[in-house]
């Protein structure tokens, strides 16, 4: 009998014991960090919010320098360029777009780096100003992130526009934040080129070439003052015009974010 107490005993004791040191050791407590009370909770294991995985880093800029250093040979942007597109008509009559695609082509996080370093040379090469706001009309590709990554190391705060954006959410995302260079795409340039009279502030345009010099280039340069410029190009230029970088601190702006929103205006994030 009592071998059986002491069996039903013990376990219940272990586990009332377990129950209770589970129960005092909370995993997340509440921290002030201004703003409403009980919604910002830290580890436990840790004195204050943790903001960064390593000591001393504290902006993208540092992170993504810091792991190009780490992972330099490692695969980071992968790209497939366009073959040829053809127009198929399915059975019902809608017709719909088909890409050809080439296989993977990848930068490692070492030659990102090197892009990265020389496009943010090359665009203050080609005069933006520290302190200007730069932005980015583009699908993303391995240059949109080239060029984000860019204007962070220069301390250059990015807008990104959604490139499905219509023309007066464009004018008013590009004339709010008085953005002195665009980066765009081949379609985007077109819708640019068409508002060019309205874009006050623009001076620069930097396009990213998928198949060729888009024909809009050239008429950009005679029908505006803009300076228009490959992306290729400004690579080039920075490269052999190196500048060393201007990074951010954590208090620093980084990115001014437009979306759709669901009317009127586009809203900033
Ligand atoms: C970054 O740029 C902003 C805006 O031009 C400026 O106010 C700030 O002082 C700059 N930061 C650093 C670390 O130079
Ligand atoms: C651009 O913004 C300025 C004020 O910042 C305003 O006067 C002007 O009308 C705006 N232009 C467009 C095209 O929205």
């Amino acid at each position: 009998m009592g071998l059986y107490i002491f069996g039903i005993l013990v376990p219940l004791v272990a586990s009332l014991f377990l129950w209770n040191t589970k129960s005092g050791k909370k995993r997340g407590l509440p921290v002030d960090v201004g703003g409403e009370p009980g919604y910002a909770i830290r580890n436990y294991r840790f004195t204050h919010p943790v903001e960064t995985a390593w000591e001393g880093i504290s902006t993208i800029a540092d992170l993504f320098e810091q792991s190009c250093k780490q992972h330099s040979d490692r695969r980071l942007l992968g790209t497939r360029r366009l073959i040829s597109r053809e127009t198929e008509v399915s059975e019902d009559g809608r017709s719909f777009e088909k890409l050809h695609l080439g296989s993977y082509e990848w930068l490692s996080y070492g030659e990102a780096f090197e892009a990265v370093c020389n496009f943010a040379s090359g665009l203050l090469q080609l005069g933006h100003g520290r302190g200007e706001r730069a932005a980015i009309f583009s699908d993303t590709c391995a240059e949109w992130f080239i060029a984000l990554q860019g204007f962070f190391r220069c301390n250059i705060t990015v807008v990104t526009i959604y490139s499905s954006l219509g023309e007066e959410a464009l004018c008013h995302s590009l004339n709010e934040t008085e953005a002195t260079t665009v980066i765009c795409g081949r379609k985007e340039l077109k819708k640019l080129v068409d508002l060019s009279g309205r874009l006050d502030t623009v001076k620069r345009v930097i396009y990213i070439e998928d198949d060729g010099v888009p024909s809009e280039a050239s008429l950009i340069e005679r029908s505006t003052n803009w300076v228009v410029s490959s992306f290729q190009k400004v690579q080039g230029l920075g490269r052999e015009n190196p500048v060393g970088a201007y990074m951010p601190v954590s208090s620093d702006i980084a990115v001014i974010m437009y979306t759709s929103g669901s009317t009127g205006l586009p809203k900033v994030g």
